[in-house]
C-alpha cells in the first residue's frame, strides 16, 4: 500500500468533523498520483457523495471538457481533489472548522503527489488554501505561489454553468496553465485549441 492509499483509508474512516455523520462516501480524490497538475475544488456534491468520486456531476463534466480541450486527462495529467472530503448537507459551503479539520489531508495529498501546478477552482478552494480573505474575482488569472508551487486560481465550473460570461476569463486562465505546463513539464504537450 502506498502513502496515498494509506491516507485514503484514513479519510474514508475519518470522524474529525460532523460531515462524517451525513456522508454516504468520503471523496478522497482521483487521478494520476504522479500528476504535475492538481485541481482543487470545494467539496463533494450529491453525485460525488453517492459515488465516492470527485467532480462526477454537471460541473465535473464541464471540468473534464475544459481539461480535455487543454489536452489533459485525469488518468495522465491531473489529480483532482477537494478542500473537504465529505459532502456538506444540502451542498452548503463548508464551515471554517470543517475546512480546518480536513485541510491536513489536502496538505498531505499535495506533498505526496508533488504537483508543479495547482489549479484552485472557486472561492472555497482559494480561501481554504491561500487566504480566508482572498477574493476569487480579484485574484483569478494571476499566478500565486504556495510552498514553492505555482497556483492558478480560477472560477469554479459550477459558476461557469450559472454565468456564461465567466467562461471566457476562465478559458484564459486554463490557456495560461497549458502555457506554463509546456514551460515546466513538457514543451511538446499537445492540445487541440491552445
Ligand atoms: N464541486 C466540487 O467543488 N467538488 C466536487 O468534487 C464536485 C463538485
Amino acid at each position: 500500500m502506498n502513502n496515498l492509499d494509506k491516507l485514503k483509508e484514513e479519510v474514508n474512516n475519518c470522524t474529525k468533523c460532523n460531515l462524517c455523520k451525513t456522508r454516504t462516501n468520503a471523496v478522497f480524490g482521483e487521478g494520476n498520483i504522479n500528476a504535475e497538475i492538481m485541481c482543487i475544488g470545494e467539496g463533494p456534491g450529491y453525485y460525488e457523495d453517492q459515488q465516492g468520486r470527485p467532480f462526477v456531476g454537471k460541473s465535473g463534466q464541464l471540468l473534464d471538457k475544459i481539461l480535455g480541450v487543454c489536452g489533459f486527462t485525469r488518468k495522465d495529467h491531473v489529480f483532482i481533489g477537494n478542500i473537504v472530503k465529505c459532502r456538506p448537507p444540502d451542498n452548503r459551503n463548508p464551515l471554517p472548522e470543517e475546512r480546518e479539520s480536513c485541510l491536513p489531508y489536502l496538505y498531505k495529498q499535495i506533498e505526496t503527489i508533488d504537483p508543479k501546478i495547482i489549479i484552485l477552482l472557486g472561492a472555497t478552494a482559494l480561501k481554504g488554501l491561500i487566504d480566508p480573505n482572498a477574493k476569487i474575482t480579484k485574484v483569478r488569472g494571476q499566478w500565486l505561489e504556495w510552498n514553492n508551487r505555482l497556483v492558478m486560481p480560477t472560477f469554479h465550473p459550477s459558476a461557469l454553468l450559472r454565468n456564461e460570461k465567466l467562461k471566457h476569463p476562465a478559458w484564459e486562465d486554463f490557456k495560461n496553465v497549458v502555457k506554463k505546463y509546456r514551460e515546466l513539464v513538457n514543451k511538446e504537450h499537445y492540445s487541440e485549441h491552445c
